[in-house]
């Protein structure tokens, strides 16, 4: 199973949390900013943090460009201080475009003081773990 690991970050949380899952899974994280190619992947983590209620415009545009016959299921890895607030654009683009959303892993960001501190070791254990689950379940 071919399985990838993509972020978008400003304040690298979501890059933070999407080095720690790659590790796991033995591959590489890879920043969309550097325009990752992606064919044939089964499985693929999008990690991203929140702004304003919503995804950075360049994860926007980064899933606007995904293709159904490239990628066929997506795991969203998000970061924020809410702990309640989705990557719902992301979602939607993907629903659209018939690439399945197995499952959203929502982290406890950061911001001023904030959920100051996080992610924290803790918090990323608990990703790394879940990705895991996520990878060993599925057989594509
Ligand atoms: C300008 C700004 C706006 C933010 N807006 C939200 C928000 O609307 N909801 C939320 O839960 N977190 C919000 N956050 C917190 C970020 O989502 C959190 O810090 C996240 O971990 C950032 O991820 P990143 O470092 O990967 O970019 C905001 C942070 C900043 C700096």
């Amino acid at each position: 199973m071919n399985v990838k690991v993509v972020y978008a970050t400003k304040t690298k949380h979501s890059k933070k949390l999407a080095e720690a899952i790659a590790s796991g899974l033995q591959i590489k994280a890879q920043n969309i900013s550097e325009h990752p190619v992606l064919e044939d992947v089964d499985l693929l983590f999008i990690a991203g943090g929140i702004y304003g209620g919503e995804s950075l415009p360049g994860m926007i545009g980064f899933v606007k460009e995904l293709d159904n016959s490239k990628v066929k299921n997506v795991v969203l890895i998000t970061s924020c201080t809410s702990k309640t607030t989705g990557q719902a654009t992301v979602r939607k683009i993907l629903n659209e475009k018939n690439i399945e959303v197995i499952d959203e892993f929502i982290c406890q960001g950061s911001f001023l003081f904030f959920g100051f501190g996080h992610p924290n070791r803790a918090d990323i254990h608990d990703a790394v773990e879940f990705s895991r689950r996520i990878a060993d379940q599925t057989h594509v």
